[in-house]
């Protein structure tokens, strides 16, 4: 029995980065409709709710991350209409959605921005950040934060590209206008919200230099501290009000993306009166060791204390993806390892599309680079597209993602590295990743349960039990390619666990014996 299900703590969260899913129209680009007529698959694969990237429409300067309305659908991905019904085709399964707001600013065509730049007595004109003369504020993309516009002899700021201009939070008509958006989706049906750089939204009222950082960062906006232009304290409160506005709803959520994050930060912004959860990106950025990796565990699981609960990411639109990382060559033996963590830990799972069938970064020559930073720090950073290439669903042209086309091209190795040959495969990543989300929903343990570490980290293995009740679940995951043999006690003192996963056929595990564990495999135990 699993009663008390909360879906954003016990579920599994499934980002779709909608350009690059499933594309219905033969335009080479992903679409909603696209979506919808894949969420059996995702409802097989055993997911418990989507997180869509911005569908909006929008310039795509930064991909759908420069709004240009925030309350309809860009024609690119389709129309209102299909995304009420992808919300109902979703919801008929159990799968909840998540979109994503971008409210730190906008894109540059949309009407508020038009207005604002016209003249200097528009009434729009405080909606934005204008100023007589820049400070040192840098744009994270590249470049000074600030643009010249001539209309107006005047410049707005821009934390990301100058087609984003960021809004002025502290605008009271501004601030309900956004708030209002919240109210626009959740009205819809939709579940939660992703907050793209919600920490990002105010600025300091009188917009002091930031001071300089020692060091030889590449990009000029990390030698700065970033004491004026993020985290300001204005954002506690803000929070506080959007919290009290989904709490009106049944089972509403939503995460913060934390801009420089630290385990410490992102927990601040959490709790009962603000968000539920916030990314800390810990994972993205560890070495592929089992120490390396419990060290951020501890680090965040102290940070959030007894209250909070914690959320892990192995992989984004905005970073190398998990298996282009960790995996050696077409081996997926060490993805197992990784998701096997991601998907057993206590904390709510982010999975990134493809990631289930270990699609690996396609390489991207200079002129076939379409992501803006890519192409502003090239050779030095080459961007984001390598993560963002179309699903590979099939062998067939251009992987069953579209007749057209792609946008971006999709990795040569997807004659082999597919959903329908995983599917077809027992021994497969997808099968493995399928297996474990039905163990979580069969075994709550695995879900809320307590989490405690059994072994010192050091030797390569991670082992540590999940507590629920009377059930205890023992995981075991060797990050190394030695067999290592490890001691795991049963509290009952029965010996035999009964081993419900493992990756290398193990049937029986004795425990209160010393137990040999095969390299790279992940085991899971019910003690
Ligand atoms: C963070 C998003 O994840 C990224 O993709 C985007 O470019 C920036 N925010 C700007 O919205």
């Amino acid at each position: 029995m699993n009663n008390d299900f909360l879906w954003w703590r016990d579920g599994v969260i499934y980002q779709i980065y909608p350009r690059s899913f499933a594309d219905s129209n033969g335009d080479g680009i992903g679409d909603l409709p696209g979506i919808t007529g894949k969420l059996d698959y995702l409802a097989q694969l055993g997911i418990d709710a989507i997180w869509l990237s911005p569908f909006y429409p929008s310039p795509q300067a930064d991909f759908g991350y420069d709004v240009s309305d925030y309350k309809n659908v860009d024609p690119l991905f389709g129309t209102l209409a299909d995304f009420d019904q992808l919300v109902a085709e979703a919801h008929r399964r159990g799968i909840r959605v998540v979109v994503d707001l971008v409210l730190n600013h906008t894109s540059n065509q949309h009407p508020w921005f038009l207005e604002s730049r016209s003249s200097r007595d528009n009434p729009k004109r405080d909606w934005y950040l204008w100023r007589e003369k820049p400070n040192n504020w840098q744009s994270v993309f590249g470049g000074s934060g600030w643009e010249w516009d001539q209309t107006t002899g005047a410049y707005y700021f821009h934390m990301f590209l100058k087609e984003q201009p960021d809004v002025n939070w502290r605008n009271p008509q501004v601030r309900r206008e956004m708030l209002d958006v919240f109210r626009f989706w959740a009205e819809r049906g939709v579940d939660g919200f992703r907050l793209d750089v919600f920490n990002v939204y105010f600025k300091h009222p009188d917009f002091p230099n930031n001071p300089r950082k020692a060091g030889l960062a590449l990009r000029a906006f990390d030698r700065q501290w970033h004491l004026y232009d993020i985290d300001q304290p204005e954002m506690h409160p803000l929070l506080t009000e959007i919290r009290a506005l989904l709490d009106q709803y049944p089972q509403r959520y939503a995460v913060g993306e934390t801009f420089i994050a630290t385990p410490e930060k992102a927990a601040s912004y959490c709790g009962p009166d603000k968000l539920h959860a916030a990314f800390n990106f810990d994972f993205l950025f560890r070495k592929f060791s089992a120490a390396d990796f419990a060290e951020g565990i501890l680090k965040w699981e102290q940070a959030l204390g007894e209250s909070g609960w914690p959320n892990y990411v192995l992989s984004n639109h905005d970073q190398p993806r998990s298996a282009t990382r960790y995996a050696k060559g077409e081996d997926d033996a060490r993805v197992k390892v990784a998701l096997g963590m991601l998907l057993t830990l206590r904390g709510t799972p982010f999975l990134y599309y493809g990631e289930e069938i270990g699609m690996r970064d396609i390489t991207l020559k200079r002129h076939e680079i379409q992501d803006p930073p890519g192409k502003y720090y090239w050779p030095f950073y080459k961007g984001r597209d390598g993560c963002r290439s179309p699903m590979q669903w099939d062998d067939s042209p251009y992987a069953g993602f579209s007749n057209a086309k792609p946008w971006l091209p999709v990795h040569p190795n997807y004659t082999q590295r597919n959903v329908a040959v995983q599917q077809n495969d027992p021994h497969s990543l997808f099968r493995f990743v399928q297996q474990l989300l039905a163990l979580r929903k069969a075994y709550p343990a695995l879900q809320r349960g307590t989490l405690r570490f059994l072994l010192p980290p050091k030797p390569g293995i991670l082992a540590y039990e999940r507590t629920l009740n009377e059930q205890r679940m023992v995981v075991l995951l060797n990050f190394t390619e030695q067999v290592k043999t490890v001691g795991v006690s049963s509290p009952v003192g029965s010996s035999a666990g009964q081993v419900l996963l493992s990756t290398h056929g193990v049937q029986e595990s004795a425990l209160n014996r010393p137990m040999q564990v095969h390299p790279y495999e992940v085991r899971i135990i019910l003690a």
